[in-house]
Parts: structure tokens; sequence; C-alpha cells
């Protein structure tokens, strides 16, 4: 999608000309996977893909929405306290009720948007959209929210008007990214660091298993609800600050289930720092070492996989990849790939042809392309 195009939509559908256009990146994740709601570290970066706004101030209180990938519309009144019922507006709704709960003073607008982060892949395009609408709105109405506020009024939209009990990766990342960079986030701080990606002779690619990932309604929450009451009969705020020994201790009072997640975010903590000391050697093999214990915990110990994205990373490791996993929530959706130059050829003609005979359907390979966070386009 390009500003042009998008403009072009705008002034078909409110008939003016006007606004500015905002756009905000979808992720990937190097490692650190479902540990964001634990207090833990996460390592993702932005993507190139975005979500992109033409948003333009109408003077009045209504939101007149135009999705043009969906081809569907929206009004709502900025006071309605119940909001649209179609779960695809209430991002956009929730953003609007976060934004104007934090002071700044939203008024009516007209917005058509669209983009390129695969929906239901794991690549975060819901995260985007709100990005993309906080980042714009505090701009356009003279809020003064910094980039970690605005992540949080995305992260409240999720809870309170969707109903994903995420934590704050996805839209951390959409409002921080920057080009060429990942970042380590301490979620339990919320210090971050940037970290120059670009690992020479390696690189990243996301394979997209086409099963639509939905974590509205999933069971993402009930994952959360398990780590949470393990880290009450810990005593401790969250798994972050669960020690090996008190899991092992606790062991015989939970519930086979609650102790395999406690341990998959346990052994997770410990590879994210691993890969970060992997990194300072320029250690590649390590941290794909790294990743791929990481799928196995997600999918053994987390069960938040399914069988083709199994399948995916089994055929990354016959083909010699140096490390693969699922990427994001799970349930569907896309494995992350580190892969070595000179298996790359190779590997991506073997995955597509042998994911199509197993399954019957394609998958989608996604070279990664390390972007930039929200910003205003034009
Ligand atoms: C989703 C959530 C994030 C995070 C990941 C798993 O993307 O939105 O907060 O929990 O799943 O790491």
């Amino acid at each position: 999608m390009d500003s042009k195009v998008l403009l072009r939509h705008f002034e078909q559908r409110f008939g003016c000309e006007g606004g500015a256009c905002y756009a905000a990146p979808g992720r990937i994740n190097l490692i650190g996977e479902h540990t964001d709601y634990n207090g833990g570290y996460v390592f993702p970066g932005a993507v190139e893909q975005c979500l992109m706004a033409w948003i333009r101030p109408n003077g009045t209180d209504s939101v007149r929405l135009y999705a043009v990938d969906l081809g569907m519309e929206c009004e709502f009144s900025i006071d309605d306290p119940q909001g649209p019922q179609t779960v695809h507006f209430r991002y956009v709704y929730g953003v609007v009720c976060e934004m104007m709960a934090r002071g700044v003073k939203v008024g009516g607008f007209d917005a058509v948007y669209g983009g390129d982060v695969p929906l239901g892949a794991g690549m975060s395009s819901s995260a985007a959209l709100e990005s993309c609408f906080a980042y714009a709105l505090n701009e356009l109405y003279g809020g003064d929210l910094d980039r970690m506020e605005l992540a949080r009024v995305g992260q409240q939209t999720e809870h309170k008007y969707v109903g994903t009990k995420c934590g704050i990766m996805d839209q951390f990342i959409s409002l921080h990214g920057r080009e060429g960079s990942l970042v380590r986030l301490d979620c339990r701080s919320g210090e971050y660091e940037y970290f120059p990606w670009q690992p020479e002779g390696y690189s990243l690619v996301v394979v997209n298993s086409c099963v639509r990932h939905e974590l509205v309604g999933s069971p993402y929450n009930d994952r959360r609800e398990s780590c949470e009451r393990v880290a009450a009969q810990a005593g401790v705020e969250t798994l972050r600050n669960c020690s090996w020994e008190q899991l092992e201790a606790l062991k015989p009072r939970l519930s086979d289930e609650d102790y395999r997640r406690a341990r998959y975010v346990l052994g997770e903590e410990d590879r994210v720092l691993a890969v970060c000391e992997a990194l300072k050697r320029g250690d590649y093999e390590e941290v794909g070492r790294q990743m791929y214990l990481t799928h196995e915990g997600l999918s053994k110990d987390y069960e938040v996989s399914c069988a083709e994205l199994d399948f995916l990373v089994e055929e990354a490791r016959r083909c010699g990849v140096t490390g693969a996993r699922i990427m994001g929530g799970g349930f569907g959706g896309c494995t992350i790939n580190l892969v070595c130059d000179d298996r790359r050829e190779a590997f991506l003609s073997t995955v597509q042809k042998s994911y199509k005979a197993r399954f019957g359907v394609g998958c989608k390979v996604i070279p990664v392309v390390i972007g930039n966070g929200a910003r205003r386009v034009k």
C-alpha cells in the first residue's frame, strides 16, 4: 500500500483533500516468546511491512473509517460508550477511548487505512493498527504521550476492547523499531537496548504457514492464567522473579500442565540471555540452536504449535537451517528461520514444495528487512 493509493481512496470516500498519512510496522521476534506478560525479556525488530492510515479531523464527534483491504466501513461517535461490535473496528475505537482517558482531546475524524502486514500471521497486524492510530491521534490532537505510553494505549485496547490479555512486545516494537536493529526489552523494568542486526553470512526468513492465527478467543489467555497461577503460588509478582529452585519446590502442588507452562517460561528467559551472549561473540550457530530449543518448548511444554508449524521447523532442520521456531503467539501463523547463505536457496525451494505436498496448500516465504517504528509519512 502506498500513500498515494490511500489518498485516492480517501478522496473518493470523503470527497476532500488534506489530512496526513501515518505508518506503523509489524514485527519479528528473534527470541523471547510468551515472556513479555511474565515480566521477562523479548528481542523483537520492526519489519518494513506496515499499516498505513490517511487521517483527517472532520470537526464533528463522529469517527468514520474505511478499511481498504477488508472493503469494510464503520462509523461511531467518540462518546459512544459501547463502540462498534465488529472486532476489527474495536481496535481503533479502543485506541480513541484510551487516548481520551489519558487526556488527549481527540475529536471526530475520517480515516482510510490498509497495509501489507499479513493478517493473522503472527506478525502483529493488530498492534500495527493500534500503534498507527495512537501515534497519529497523539500528533494530530496535540497529545504529549511518549512512545511507551502509546504502546500501552494499544495494549490496553487489546485487554479491554478486544479481550486478548497480551503483553507489551508487539505495540512496543511497532512504536520503537529502528532500521537495521533489533531491540532487547526488559518487560519488567521497561528498559531497552538496540542491537545492530547485520549477521554476516546469515539472514532471517519468515515462513507463513497460512494457518490463520487468531489470538482473540484462542487459548492465549489460558496460557497467561497458568503462568499467573504459578507466580501466585510461588509468592512472586511474575514468573521472571521465580527461580528454578522455587519452581521445582512447588512442583508437587502444581498441575502437570501449569508446571510445564512455567518450565517453558523459565527456560525461555535463560535462552534469551544465552542468545545475547552468543550475539556478542558473533556465534550465530548458537543463536540458532537456542531457537530450535524454543520451538521444542513452545510445542511440547507450552503447547501453542500445530502440525503445520512443527512440519515447517522439521523441514528447516532437515535442510540445515541454523535456527527455526514458531514466531509470536502461536496457534498458526509463521515460523522464523535463521538461515545461512549457502542453505538459503535449497531451503526456500524445498520447504515450499514439501509443505504443499503435505498439506495441499502453499506456505509463503517472507524475507525480513528490519525497518522503523511508527511515523508520519506525509
Ligand atoms: C502475541 C502477543 C505478545 C506476546 C506474543 C508471544 O504476539 O501480542 O504480547 O505475548 O504473542 O510472545
